[in-house]
C-alpha cells in the first residue's frame, strides 16, 4: 500500500517510515531470521521502518521465522508497541507507567498529558500529530516521571515541562 492510499483513507505516515513495501520488510525479516531471539528485533525494525507492523508483514514474518501466522501474531500483539492497525502521528509522546514512576506523579502527569492532547491511551490527533502510548519502564527511573518523545528521553517532568516538551 503506497503513501497516497493511506492518506487517503485518512492515515498519516509518522516521521521518519517509509511505505510498506514487502521486499523491504522480507530483507529486514531475513537480517534477523538465523538469529536466537530474532523475532522481537525484527518486528521492532519492521515498526520503525514502516511506523507500524501491517498484517503483510506478519505473513512475512510467520514465513521468515517458520513459525504460524497465528504465534506470528500473538507476539506482535502482545506487546503495545507493535502497532498493527495504523501509522501513530507524525510525534509519538510515551508516558512511563511503571511503579518507580508512579511513585513520584507519573498519574498526574498522565492525566495532564491527556488533557493537553485531548487523547487517551493509544489515540492519535485527528490532524495525525500526536500519538498518547503508555510504556513501562524507559531506564529512567531515578528520573522519574519519565518520557520519551519521538525517541528521544526526558526525565523528572512536571506540568510545565510537559507543556514545554509538547510546545502546547
Ligand atoms: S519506572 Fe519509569 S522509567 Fe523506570
Amino acid at each position: 500500500m503506497g503513501p497516497k492510499s493511506l492518506q487517503s483513507r485518512g492515515f498519516l505516515i509518522p516521521r521518519g517510515a517509509v511505505p510498506f513495501d514487502s521486499d523491504l520488510a522480507a530483507t529486514i525479516i531475513g537480517r534477523f531470521a538465523s538469529i536466537p531471539g530474532g523475532l522481537l528485533p525484527a518486528l521492532h525494525e519492521i515498526r520503525k521502518t514502516f511506523g507500524y507492523v501491517p498484517r503483510a508483514a506478519i505473513a512475512l514474518v510467520a514465513q521468515g521465522f517458520n513459525i504460524t501466522e497465528a504465534e506470528a501474531f500473538g507476539v506482535a500483539s502482545f506487546y503495545h508497541d507493535f502497532r498493527l492497525e495504523r501509522p501513530a502521528g507524525r510525534r509519538v509522546l510515551r508516558l512511563c507507567r511503571a511503579e518507580a514512576c508512579q511513585a513520584v506523579g507519573a498519574d498526574a502527569l498522565a492525566a495532564h498529558a491527556k488533557d493537553r492532547l485531548r487523547l487517551d491511551w493509544h489515540g492519535t490527533t485527528a490532524d495525525g500529530e500526536w500519538s498518547l502510548e503508555p510504556v513501562f519502564c524507559l531506564g529512567l527511573c531515578a528520573c522519574g516521571p519519565a518520557a520519551m518523545l519521538d525517541g528521544e528521553v526526558h526525565g523528572r517532568l512536571d506540568d510545565d515541562g510537559l507543556d514545554e516538551l509538547i510546545g502546547r
